[in-house]
This record gives C-alpha cells, structure tokens and sequence, in this order.
C-alpha cells in the first residue's frame, strides 16, 4: 500500500479513517494500461473532502501517484482512500491538519466479464438504507449498511440485490447504480437522500442523453418496477450490466426483464469511451 507517496504495510491506528471512518474513497478500473474515468474520480473524492470539511490539497501529487503506481501493472482495481489522518479529540476533527491518501490495488473480479455478456438475476434486500442527505452521494468511508446488504446477500443464490430507503424508495444495489425502462421511459433513481453517486452513473446518463435517450430521476418505490422493459446495473468495475430478471427471495413473484436492446447499446457506447483522451483534472 502506498501512504502520502510511501510504500508501507501499516497504518497508525489512530488513524480516523480506522478510528471514525473519517474519510472518502474510490474504486478506479486500470484497463488496457488507462485509468478509466481517473478525472471523474478525483473530482468526486474532491466533492467528498468539501463536504466533509477535510482538508486535503496535494491533488496534484494525488494523481501522479496513482498514474505511477500503475506503472508497472496490468489490468486492476486501484482503490484510493482519503483519511482525515490521526488526531483530533474523541469526534472532533479539531485541529487534525494531516490528512493522508492512500493507495492499494486488486484483482478486478474475474465474474464481471461474465455478467456483462450474461446478465445478472437481483433479488430484494431486507437491509434499508438510512436517508441522510448531508452525506448522500459521496463514497464516504462509512460503509456498514452495505456490508450488512452483503452479508445477507451470502446467504442467497443472488449476486446482488435491489436497495431501497426507509421510505420504500429505490436507491442502488449493494454495489452499483441502477436504471430502467419502463412503458417506453428509462428512470434512475433519485440520490439526494442517499446511495452513491457513481462515476458510471454520471457518464450514462450524459452518454444516454447525447443519443437522444431521455432518463428521468426519481424516487420510485417498489410496485413501479413491475412493468420492467429493461434493467441494468453499473459501477466502475462491472460496468454496465444486464439485469435478467428480479424477484423476491422467498415469494413466487419473479420479474423478467423483457429485453436489453436499449442496455446494449448503452453498454457499447461506454465501453468506446477512449481513455486515453481524457484530460488531466483541474486541482485546486
Ligand atoms: C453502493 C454503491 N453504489 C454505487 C456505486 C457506483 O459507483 P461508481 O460508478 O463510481 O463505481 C458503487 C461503487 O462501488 C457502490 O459501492
């Protein structure tokens, strides 16, 4: 792992990342030697750090770091963490100037690729997601509710689930964002109260809107969903990916998604981004 531009295997333990989850992250794919959507990223990690009062500055140096850790890599998941650092007393982030970054890679999970041909089947998970519009959006570093979606994923057949608010609203899924279509309209959900805005999320939509494809955000709840042309899910890993069909775990209610025509050329259209074009992100 590399800390402030440092090869480490450790960490303070004081540190608040670990301490409070007192930071951001992000999840960049390296692909055919480019760092897919790097600008975006960071911009969304700088969202972070402003709404969260941290004061991080060295973007620039941020960025070299991650383009040289790469260097000598093939395809992986570069992960990046922002920590307020250690410090501060108990809560209070008083006085605690040394944030850190913090850069790791891994394996992109070999199954996507499958996922992105096949399609992927969701159910429905119990777990509900808090609505909490101060931190709505942002990859902060406060992830249990997904953890616990996760855990009770692992004791189903399904790969992934359909998340929804207290309210009853559509958010995500455990791990990505969702779209759909249905009579003729393709609909993604509202994220002001909560969920991830993700990387991919922002480019369909501008990618969908460009082709003449309009997407309407909303705050849906679960019996509009039953008329379903299309489905997918997204993040920057996976991708775009089909959804199949849904259903209730435990309930004989399954949804089958009628088609993914309109999936697939969405899909194409993000997988012809060209990276290398992409410009270097405007730091403060
Ligand atoms: C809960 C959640 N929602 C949405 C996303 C999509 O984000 P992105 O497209 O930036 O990868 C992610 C990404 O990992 C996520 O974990």
């Amino acid at each position: 792992m590399i800390v402030n531009g440092r090869y480490q295997t450790d960490i303070d333990i004081a540190d608040r990342a670990l301490q409070y989850g007192d930071g951001c992250f992000t999840t960049i794919a390296f692909r055919n030697g480019c760092l897919e959507f790097l600008a975006q990223h960071i911009q969304r990690l700088q969202k972070a750090c402003g709404i969260l009062y941290l004061e991080f500055s060295k973007w620039k140096t941020l960025e070299a770091q991650i383009n040289q850790s790469v260097s000598d890599k093939y395809d992986c998941v570069v992960k990046v963490i922002i920590s307020r650092g250690a410090g501060g007393r108990g809560y209070s982030p008083q006085g605690c100037r040394q944030p850190k970054f913090i850069i790791t890679h891994h394996e992109i999970p070999a199954h996507y690729q499958a996922w992105q041909l096949n399609g992927l089947a969701l159910t429905v998970s119990p777990i509900l997601l808090a609505k909490q519009p101060i931190l709505a959006g942002i990859k902060h570093l406060n992830r249990l509710e997904q953890v616990l979606i996760k855990q009770h994923l692992g004791a189903t057949e399904f790969p992934d689930a359909l998340v929804f608010d207290t309210d009853g609203a559509l958010v995500e899924t455990s791990v990505g964002n969702v779209f759909w279509k249905s009579n003729d309209v393709w609909y993604t959900p509202d994220l002001s109260n909560s969920g991830v805005e993700g990387v991919i999320r922002n480019q369909v939509i501008s990618l969908m809107k460009n082709n003449g494809l309009d997407v309407n955000i909303v705050q849906h709840s679960l019996p509009d969903l039953a008329n379903l042309q299309e489905m997918f899910i997204c993040n920057s890993l996976m991708k775009v990916v089909p959804v199949s069909h849904w259903c209730k775990e435990n309930e004989d209610v399954k949804i089958t998604i009628q088609s993914n025509e309109q999936t697939r050329l969405i899909q194409s259209w993000l997988n012809q981004i060209n990276h290398t074009s992409v410009k270097s992100i405007e730091t403060n």
